[in-house]
């Protein structure tokens, strides 16, 4: 259709300052110094929006607890700690994000969690997970993160290598909209602009095909929309894998 590649035009016309930017080399930089800012902030207003799905999807975190008592949960992406909150009381974490600009958020989280207990905080990609051993955790969570990875099968391959037979991959991300949806029509349009105002974030990516293609032995996953209307990101998939 001829009309998103032109709407797309005009979008990237309105934020050419941006573009230029990034042409320039300067955005990247700029973006992961500032981002982590912006994103402590809006970690509050998203988990007052979701704060119902949070409470249910990890309420059940326990039941993974393995034989090595309390859970031990490796968050990738983990960004200012907008999870901790729902985790159980005794929880061993392990943190991970690429941006290392995240980690004085992270440590105001983990001060007001109490009753958690932090073990590290790895500066990785979900793509490289190598300082964490295989079939070391219980668990592994993601939200909000599969939309910035630039390779979600080798994250999720990852994620199988870390988890212990049994283990489960907690995720909350938004997602491309049906195809045949306005949603979707919008995001194509907003896609090249929103990779560098959310720091390479993708409007358009079929999450869900992933997990339901990587070797997970369960998978229970559902599609949901935030309640974002207007907005870009309102689809969302929501649910566990299990090793
Ligand atoms: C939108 S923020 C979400 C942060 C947090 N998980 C939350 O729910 O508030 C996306 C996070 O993914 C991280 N990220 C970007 N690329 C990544 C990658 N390849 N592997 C792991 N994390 C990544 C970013 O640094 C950022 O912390």
């Amino acid at each position: 259709m001829v009309l998103v590649p032109l709407l797309r035009g005009c979008v990237q016309l309105l934020t050419l300052p941006i573009h230029v930017l990034a042409f320039l080399g300067v955005w990247d930089p700029l973006c992961k110094t500032t981002f982590p800012y912006f994103m402590s902030r809006f970690a509050r207003l998203y988990n007052q929006k979701l704060h119902k799905e949070k409470q249910q999807l990890f309420s059940n975190l326990a039941d993974f607890a393995g034989a090595s008592e309390p859970l031990s949960l490796l968050e990738i992406g983990a960004g200012s700690g907008a999870n901790f909150q729902f985790y159980p009381p005794g929880c061993r974490i392990t943190c991970t994000d690429p941006n290392p600009n995240f980690e004085q958020y992270l440590l105001k989280s983990e001060a007001e969690s109490k009753h958690l207990h932090f073990e590290d905080f790895l500066v990785a990609s979900g793509e490289n997970l190598h300082q964490v051993a295989d079939s070391s955790v219980d668990v592994v969570v993601a939200t909000l993160v599969l939309c910035s990875v630039s390779n979600v099968q080798a994250v999720l391959k990852e994620v199988l290598r870390v988890l212990r037979p049994g283990g489960a991959f907690y995720f909350l991300e938004h997602v491309a909209g049906d195809r045949s949806s306005w949603i979707y029509f919008w995001q194509q349009i907003y896609d090249p602009t929103w990779k560098y105002i959310g720091d390479g974030c993708s409007l358009v990516k079929e999450t869900w095909k992933d997990l339901e293609h990587a070797k997970f032995s369960k998978l229970n996953l559902q599609h949901i929309n935030a309640p974002f209307n207007w907005t870009p990101t309102r689809p969302h998939i929501i649910g566990y894998a299990v090793k």
